[in-house]
């Protein structure tokens, strides 16, 4: 079982109110597309399910524990389940691809070296990018660096996969062979996944459900083909993308 349950979620920074009473439920196996506006909050809602942010109120139910007030080993141990791919990557420049992807085998596992190397190389392959175990991040395109960051992510084979705009920034190329690979962690891996995005077409692609993100709200969540012929005119301009409509500026 895997299911997390997101409750009245209330978040301010720096004054302005970015979570303003979030409810979002995620069912097990389930790959859910965030879409919003850049600043609308979706990387804060992100931190929220990791652990990396605390709300103001709220709850965050993951297996009906609430992550948002138990003991930081009880997370410590949780977040062995859950991994994030950071927007930017989050590489560790100065380590290996090698080191960045075998990362927390060594730091949570008592695995042997060779067991790690095994599984290092078998997530490497899994993101096609085979024989650059001794490359530094530096090395990398952009597109390299997000698959290293999904190795990386997946090495422990979590059960909660959260991806913070995967495919940002890469050519569509690139964006569908990440498409194709989260399609495959969550289908054949089995791993729940949350997808942050504003793309579209990778949006249609991997959700089983889109939610949108707007002033603080899940404003509505349904299947692709109902989000694409959605009657919300906040929704209809976003997923459209057309200047004109209700959607104010941040
Ligand atoms: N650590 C922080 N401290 C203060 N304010 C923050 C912090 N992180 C985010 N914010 C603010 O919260 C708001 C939402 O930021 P967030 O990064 O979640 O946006 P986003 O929806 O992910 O945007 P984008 O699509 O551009 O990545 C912004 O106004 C941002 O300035
Ligand atoms: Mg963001």
């Amino acid at each position: 079982m895997f299911n997390i349950v997101i409750e009245d979620l209330h978040k301010t920074l720096n004054n302005k109110v970015v979570l303003d009473g979030v409810n979002l439920t995620i069912n097990e196996g389930e790959a859910v597309v965030i879409i919003g506006q850049s600043g609308c909050g979706k990387s804060v809602l992100l931190k929220h399910i990791i652990g990396l942010m605390k709300p103001d109120k709220g709850a965050i139910y993951i297996n009906g524990k609430d992550i948002t007030n138990i003991p930081e080993s009880e997370l410590y141990e949780l977040r062995k389940e859950i991994a994030m791919v950071f927007q930017n990557a989050a590489l560790f420049d100065s380590m290996t691809v090698y080191k960045n992807v075998s990362f927390a085998l060594y730091e949570h596992t008592n695995y042997k070296e060779e067991e790690i190397q095994k599984i290092a190389k078998e997530k490497l392959a899994l993101v096609n990018l085979k024989n650059t175990e001794n490359m530094n991040p530096a090395e990398l395109s952009g597109g390299m660096r997000k698959r290293v960051g999904i190795a990386r992510a997946i090495a422990m084979n979590p059960k909660l996969l959260l991806y913070d705009e995967p495919t940002t920034g890469l050519d569509p190329i690139t964006s569908d062979v990440i498409n194709e690979l989260i399609i495959r962690t969550n289908k054949e891996l089995k791993m729940t996944s949350i997808v942050v995005t504003h793309d579209m077409t990778s949006a249609y692609k991997i959700a089983d459900r889109i939610a949108m993100l707007y002033k603080g709200k899940i404003i509505g969540i349904d299947i692709p083909q109902n989000i694409k012929n959605t009657d919300n005119p906040i929704i209809h301009q976003f997923v459209n993308g057309l200047a004109n409509g209700p959607i104010k500026e941040n």
